[in-house]
């Protein structure tokens, strides 16, 4: 049944679809803390060999992967290069502070893309004791302030030899990365052998209820199965909600093509309208754009809601949409509809 209330807040108020749950139900489970769990074990030798990494583990959420992808590149003291609007820096409680006892270095970059000349310059003199080591860089890929833009895999690659050259673990925050991969038609593996660390979450644009990856080396990820320990995220019949990522891998990738097609139409309805000041270029699934000064976030978000359309605001004049599995074409329809008729 198609829902009145379209909701753009985000890709991750998506509600297991009936095929979903039907695999969901029928998964074989086991207790996952004994590692005899079926469903999650199958889950996480799939995504490593997406990806042609040695191992995987399966957490909670994208937060906890990513705060323990940082946990073991990193020591208290130790220093986390990052883009200046990373989720790991602005949107997990300040974990890279009260798990790993790192200080972060933001750079500003294109949208929070950074180069390896950024990355270069922002490292720590070893042999000067007053200065944090610098460790580990972060690329978040989408960047999901930066209106879901995707990285240059050839940036990336220089980053990588940067790294190697310094000393540097490479970690990937790519809750949204299957948006990247098929945004700039790019394969699991290419990313693969860049990062040490790479979290994926399957709880946004794929679909599904909860769920995201930690991949890594067998030696990392070994580290990392007691860090998850260690912040409570060890779950018992969690194979339930990993047949819903296994369904979600097989069914949910390919059309994230459409939901960037929806959020590209949005886009260009937005570039007409006279209460838009600007929209960010749109390449995946998320659209960010400013008001102009007549219109406030607060009073846009009111006068879209009169209209059954739920958004968020990231600023007093910024807005986002985020198209995902339950918005249709209808829905497209009602949401240009509604944001012609303000
Ligand atoms: C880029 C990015 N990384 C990580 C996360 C964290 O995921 P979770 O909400 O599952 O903790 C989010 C959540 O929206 C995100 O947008």
């Amino acid at each position: 049944m198609q829902q009145r209330v379209i909701d753009v807040r985000s890709d991750t108020v998506t509600r297991p679809t009936p095929a979903m749950l039907e695999a969901m139900m029928s998964a074989t489970v086991g207790d996952d803390v004994f590692g005899e769990d079926e469903t999650v074990n199958a889950l996480q030798r799939r995504i490593a060999d997406l990806f042609g990494m040695q191992a995987a583990l399966f957490c909670p959420t994208g937060t906890m992967t990513n705060q323990i992808g940082i946990r073991v590149h990193t020591q208290p003291g130790d220093e986390v290069i990052c883009g200046e609007l990373a989720h790991i820096y602005l949107y997990e409680g300040g974990g890279i502070a009260s798990n790993s006892g790192a200080s972060v270095r933001l750079i500003k970059g294109d949208n929070s893309r950074f180069t390896a000349e950024d990355v270069r310059a922002n490292i720590n003199r070893r042999d000067d004791s007053h200065l944090p080591w610098t460790r580990l860089v972060g690329i978040e890929n989408t960047v999901n302030r930066g209106g879901g833009c995707c990285w240059d895999l050839e940036e990336i690659s220089r980053i990588r030899r940067v790294c190697d050259d310094q000393g540097l673990a490479l970690h990937l925050d790519g809750a949204r990365l299957f948006n990247a991969l098929i945004a700039r038609n790019e394969s699991p593996h290419q990313y693969g052998q860049l990062f040490d660390t790479i979290s994926v979450c399957l709880s946004k644009s794929l679909g599904a209820p909860a769920g995201s990856l930690l991949l890594g080396s067998r030696d990392k990820i070994a580290k990392a199965h007691r860090y998850r320990k260690a912040m409570g995220g060890g779950m018992r019949q969690s194979g339930y909600l990993a047949a819903a990522g296994l369904f979600a891998l097989e069914h949910h990738v390919k059309r994230l093509r459409d939901d960037h097609a929806r959020a590209k139409a949005v886009e260009a309805e937005l570039r007409s309208l006279s209460y838009v000041a600007s929209v960010l270029p749109v390449e995946t699934n998320i659209v960010v754009f400013t008001l102009t000064d007549s219109m406030p976030a607060d009073e846009f978000l009111q006068k879209l809601r009169e209209r059954h359309v739920r958004a968020l605001s990231m600023g007093p004049q910024t807005i986002r949409f985020v198209f995902h599995l339950d918005v249709s074409d209808t829905h497209l329809d009602g949401l240009i509809s509604a944001l012609r008729a303000i």
